[in-house]
């Protein structure tokens, strides 16, 4: 619809200053005014005109009655009402339908794009698990969140670099290395992947509860895994590979791969210019025999460098992270997807990174989401209330399939795997992303499964009626002109023009949500012409083809915006 606030800012300009004697207004200026009327009877577009009151000395009433006027003449698609110092604009049927459906057509699957990434690389750092640890529930919002926004950013033009930061460093693998030592056995581990790895883990520290003696072993361990053993080297690399195949089959239902895996292990060597950098700096204190950048001034607590056995930290990382990944992509922004309990962690360490001088830091962004609990069960891993990914996407398609099998008892169990799997995964993937990301989000799987809420199944189910009709109008052409003559085609026509707004909102906010929510009323508008206008029956031959031509252009566009969150085009449901 930003088209259309366009072109009458651009029309008032241009009569304003025959409107009111002389001052003239600047499109810019008139665009800001302009808004989205809560009740659409009142118009597509409206000015409010209290805010001009001042600089033109007239009242709103009089204000919105003379640009009424003034406009009266004006061949530009759009009719223009003065109400209540309101100024309400309605574009002609005819220029809506050919100004949305052109647009759509000629750009097809790049329609809604802002195109504000040419030339400019993003970083992404999301999912990032941390290895032989459990990949549970929390994680979702990392992953998705952060594959959504690459997708966005993708789609805006930018080059993304979408990189997994294994946790795959630290003094979790010298307990693993003792674990399993102990009582591991490589068969075990061969066959039962990582549910084996992190029972090895639980079992040390029940164990090391008893018998404290054990953490110091795990402690030489890590060490002489830093130190490059080669026995321990083998078992720490044998590690991530179990690790590692088994989050792929996660990311591959999710349809998510990463570009670069180079996890915290990677930067070990990266850290020690940085560190040095920051003592010729001065920058450096020496806290209890603990190295840390003192961030008082800005209401921080300190960020801390070097423990006092002078092993290095999480921001310590992270600072040399980002500098390796500066020099080696040239990012114009760098984001990191996290939980926010995280934020202080990012706050401290970006502040650092100005302090070091690099005039990048403005680039380093976080986003954070809030917690996950299921059936208003929070997460605890210490108490063993851990609900793992692959858990809930398993219990989703098993659930799927069992309904899948009862409405369509005939189909065959390929493709009722096939639609399980999309439907299963697509119900968690769009009942996660319907939250505002800040938001603590509480898991029902029932109702992110239901057909009829504002569900995942129930809008692949809608995409999936827009290919059926599609299939069935094979052979009916483009109409020489569109033809609207209902409400509900035009209420679908204005909700497919407000799709590169939203595109815009999401990436300016971080926020996949907006782009479900946003699937989820381009949904009811096609549902509810669907349900209520003919469309292949209609005796009017060119009422049928505008209406082909609105499911197609429907069928694009919830298309583009199910790939921005990862969801699936299922073709049938
Ligand atoms: N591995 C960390 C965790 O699971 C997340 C890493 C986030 N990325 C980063 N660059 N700090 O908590």
């Amino acid at each position: 619809m930003q088209k259309f606030k366009k072109i009458i800012a651009e029309e008032i300009a241009k009569r304003s200053a025959d409107a009111f004697g002389g001052t003239a207004l600047e499109p810019n200026e008139i665009e800001e005014l302009l808004e989205y009327p809560p009740d659409a009877s009142m118009g597509d577009v409206a000015m409010p005109c209290f805010k001009l009151s001042r600089t033109l000395r007239r009242s709103p009433i009089q204000i919105a009655l003379s640009l009424e006027e003034a406009l009266a003449g004006a061949d530009i698609g759009v009719s223009a009402k003065a109400l209540n110092g309101y100024l309400n604009f309605k574009v002609d049927d005819a220029m809506l339908a050919d100004q949305v459906l052109s647009d759509v057509f000629a750009e097809g699957a790049s329609y809604g794009s802002p195109r504000i990434g040419e030339g400019k690389t993003v970083v992404l750092d999301y999912s990032s698990p941390n290895v032989a640890k459990p990949f549970h529930i929390g994680h979702l919002g990392t992953t998705i969140i952060g594959h959504s926004l690459k997708r966005l950013h993708e789609f805006a033009g930018y080059k993304c670099v979408g990189i997994n930061y294994l946790g795959d460093w630290g003094t979790q693998f010298g307990k693993l290395i003792v674990a399993y030592r102990k009582w591991g056995s490589r068969e075990d581990i061969e066959k039962g992947g990582i549910d084996k790895l992190v029972e090895l883990y639980v079992r040390f520290h029940k164990e090391a509860e008893e018998n404290a003696a054990l953490n110091d072993e795990a402690r030489l361990e890590f060490s002489k895994l830093e130190r490059n053993d080669p026995e321990n080297i083998e078992l720490w690399q044998w590690f991530i590979k179990i690790s590692l195949e088994e989050y792929s089959k996660t990311y591959s239902q999710l349809g998510i791969d990463f570009d670069s895996y180079k996890g915290e292990s990677f930067y070990t060597d990266k850290m020690p210019a940085q560190i040095e950098k920051l003592r010729e700096m001065g920058l450096l204190k020496l806290d209890d025999g603990a190295s840390i950048v003192d961030l008082s001034e800005y209401n921080m607590p300190p960020c801390l460098i070097l423990k006092r056995d002078g092993s290095t930290l999480y921001p310590t990382r992270d600072i040399a992270a980002a500098v390796y990944r500066k020099q080696e992509y040239g990012f114009d922004k760098c984001i990191y997807v996290t939980s926010s309990a995280q934020s202080l962690h990012f706050a401290q360490w970006f502040k650092v990174v100005e302090m070091m001088g690099y005039d990048w830091y403005s680039e380093l962004v976080h986003v954070p989401y809030g917690t996950v609990s299921i059936n208003g069960e929070k997460l605890a891993t210490r108490t063993g209330n851990v609900i793992l990914l692959k858990d809930l996407i398993a219990m989703a398609i098993e659930k799927v399939s069992q309904i899948t099998a009862e409405k369509n008892p005939d189909m065959s169990e390929v493709e009722r795997a096939k639609i399980a799997e999309e439907v299963g995964v697509g119900a968690v993937v769009f009942y996660y992303l319907s939250n505002s990301r800040i938001k603590d989000i509480n898991f029902i799987l029932e109702d992110a499964l239901s057909y009829d809420g504002n569900t995942g199944p129930y809008v692949q189910y809608t995409y999936a009626r827009t290919c059926s009709l599609i299939e069935k109008a094979k052979g009916i052409p483009a109409p020489e002109k569109y033809s609207v003559t209902t409400e509900e085609e035009r209420e679908l026509l204005k909700v497919l023009a407000l799709f590169p707004e939203k595109v815009s909102a999401a990436l300016e906010a971080y926020e996949p949500s907006v782009i479900t929510h946003f699937i989820l009323d381009l949904a009811a508008a096609y549902n509810r012409f669907y349900h209520n206008c003919q469309i292949l029956t209609h005796e009017d031959a060119e009422i049928v083809k505008t209406r082909v031509a609105l499911t197609k252009a429907a069928n694009i566009v919830l298309g583009t915006a199910f790939e921005l969150i990862c969801l699936k085009k299922t073709k049938q449901i």
